[in-house]
């Protein structure tokens, strides 16, 4: 069975018959490096896993232990007794289907006889973008259409998952709804950046279905308290990023795509709310398991949904689309820190009472870490090489610095 050990994340080498891209060695470095420490991620490649990394159906994949079950299953029942707070609490925060804004109210429509005109519009308006902020804008395009892999991210949670597929449980009602809400996001992105004429729409479609068929494993480990701080996380990365782009829109004449990245921004928001409210009252009813997952999630980092991205040509497009989105300053590691401070101070951190030792720990260990990422940021930023001209194929191979 065991062929050879590999890092955590890192893929075996492949031999040069594979027809199929996989991360370059620089990816394998960048994913592995952030988890040298944890001698225990070290496991043999089954023969399995390296016979399907070189089908060549088989997108880039995650090769590292997968940590499954990690909630003792007696927690389930915490889960079934939140059922009644859920219902009263969480589905609050989701907007009745007939009060929520589509894609349609902030596109041309097709059946006017004014559609041509209004595309015409569309697209003068949005000349003056640069084609930085469309390759910012593409990425976060891109993760939003990967949501396939967040539903089931979310239907992997242990004593909260969508049994049936129409389950009637609260926390079934609010993963389909959430879902529901999301899909606005790339459909109305999508199509924006369609009509701007702007963009590669081949390279774009190739990269999200090379991402939905990669997946991800946020590390979450089938663990509701891991998972709901995931998401917690990730809805706020999620709100700022947005965020950013409106304001890039505006100041660069756009405002209809201002309009479209602010109102994605908002529902962003609003799940923030609900997801930090599930862990908020995670610390009410376990405090100890609460802070200790936290601060597992942030030794193990969070990862960024879209990291496994790739158009089929660039084995650095993860890296290269964050850096552009660094430079531009649309989601930054600074941003990372914040969030942390922010959650910190949410679910109020510090002044956590009656912890075990390990518990105390952990709180410690989470309060001291957004100056210790800043600090260690600002050192990388010292020590960060040169920006180079990279090609990006969704804006048809042309070069920006990443
Ligand atoms: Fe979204
Ligand atoms: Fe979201």
């Amino acid at each position: 069975m065991a062929l050879k050990l590999i890092p955590a994340t890192s893929f075996p080498s492949l031999t040069s018959s594979s027809n199929y891209k996989l991360p370059s060695q620089s990816q394998r470095n960048r994913r592995s490096s952030s988890r040298v420490s944890m001698a225990s991620t070290l496991r043999p490649a089954t023969t399995k896993e390296i016979e399907n990394l070189k089908k060549p159906y088989s997108p880039p994949q995650e090769v590292h232990v997968q940590v499954t079950h990690s909630m003792p299953p007696q927690k389930m029942e915490i889960f079934k007794s939140l059922e009644g707070w859920a219902e009263d609490n969480l589905l609050v925060h989701l907007k009745p289907v007939e009060k929520c804004w589509q894609p349609m109210d902030y596109l041309p429509e097709p059946e006017s006889e004014g559609f041509y005109e209004q595309v015409k519009e569309l697209r003068e308006r949005c000349k003056e973008l640069p084609d930085d902020y469309f390759v910012v804008l593409v990425g976060d395009m891109i993760t939003e259409e990967a949501l396939p892999t967040y539903q089931t991210m979310l239907n992997t949670l242990d004593g909260v998952r969508d049994e049936t597929g129409a389950s009637l449980t609260s926390w079934a009602v609010w993963t389909r709804a959430w879902t529901a809400e999301e899909n606005r996001h790339g459909d109305l992105l999508n199509k924006y950046l369609y009509l701007s004429g702007r963009v590669d729409m081949r390279q774009i479609e190739k990269t999200i279905q090379y991402l939905i068929g990669s997946g991800m494993d946020p590390k979450t480990e089938n663990n509701p308290y891991l998972g709901f701080i995931y998401t917690s996380f990730q809805e706020r990365a999620t709100f700022i990023s947005h965020g950013n782009t409106a304001r890039h829109a505006k100041q660069h004449g756009d405002m209809k795509l201002a309009q479209i990245c602010g109102i994605i921004a908002s529902d962003e928001k609003r799940h923030e709310t609900a997801y930090t409210k599930i862990v908020e009252k995670l610390f009410e009813v376990d405090p100890d398991d609460t802070v200790m997952a936290l601060a597992d999630m942030m030794k193990k980092k969070i990862s960024m949904p879209a990291h496994l991205m790739y158009d089929g040509r660039d084995d650095n497009l993860f890296e290269h689309f964050s850096s552009v989105a660094q430079r531009l300053e649309v989601y930054t590691a600074k941003d990372y820190a914040d969030i942390l401070e922010f959650l910190v101070g949410r679910w109020n951190i510090e002044k956590l009472t009656g912890l075990s030792g390990e518990g105390r720990r952990a709180q410690d260990f989470v309060c001291g870490l957004p100056p210790r990422i800043r600090r260690l940021e600002e050192r990388a930023q010292g020590r960060a090489k040169p920006t180079s001209n990279v090609p990006f194929s969704w804006i048809f191979g042309r070069e920006i610095k990443a």
